[in-house]
């Protein structure tokens, strides 16, 4: 399985995936490519130092060595998409894990690879979806919170789950300390959706 990763920061979830995809925790795959929309991502360092090829990917479009910002410099997003979409076609990919990628994908890119793309996201879905998940749960009083991994649609958050774990909230919890359980989770919950995936 040719795998593609899109991230937009961080990308711990990203190195947890090409870690078990080089210990052969997720058989028979390779990392062809992880695309970053932000050109200071910190995941690209990470993914670069594991052997992994990376590029970028903005939305705005860059003057000479320069980036412009301006709106009527960006490409919609279906440029954007068809951007990234050949650079995943090119290399055979046939599975996208999106891993904290900040943007909302297009049509076009849905069904350039039907059931082929997939998220994680920090909570139980369909509860809490979109951002400050952490501040919200313990707003809530909740008792539970954790992770899902799931099909990506049109829409933020949603299609089909196919895991989810559950991490209790402890009594004093900060978003910060919830978060960093749930991180525990996510990494462990998205190499084990993505093996279950294979074998399907
Ligand atoms: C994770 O919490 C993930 O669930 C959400 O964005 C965050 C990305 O973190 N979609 P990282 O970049 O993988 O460290």
């Amino acid at each position: 399985m040719n795998i593609g990763i899109l991230i937009s920061g961080r990308g711990s979830n990203m190195v947890a995936l090409v870690d078990a995809v080089k210990s052969g925790e997720i058989p028979a795959s390779e990392v062809a490519v992880v695309i970053s929309d932000k050109a200071d991502a910190a995941g690209l360092e990470k993914a670069k130092a594991r052997g992994v090829e990376t590029l970028i990917i903005q939305r705005e479009r860059k003057i000479g060595t320069l980036v412009d910002t301006r709106v009527s410099a960006r490409k919609t997003r279906e440029e954007h998409d068809a951007e990234i979409i050949g650079e995943l076609k090119k290399r055979g990919v046939e599975l996208v894990c999106l891993a904290g990628y900040m943007r909302l994908l297009s049509p076009l890119f849905i069904q350039a690879f039907p059931n082929r793309i997939i998220n994680i996201h920090p909570s139980l879905l369909p509860a809490y979806p979109g951002l400050d998940v952490h501040e919200r749960v313990l707003a809530a009083g909740e008792k539970f919170s954790g992770c899902t991994v799931h099909f990506v649609d049109e829409n933020l958050d949603s299609g089909d789950i196919i895991l989810q774990r559950e991490v209790e909230v402890k009594e004093g919890d900060t978003p910060e300390t919830l978060s960093a359980r749930i991180f525990e989770q996510e990494h462990k919950l998205y190499v084990d959706a993505v093996k279950q995936l294979i074998s399907d």
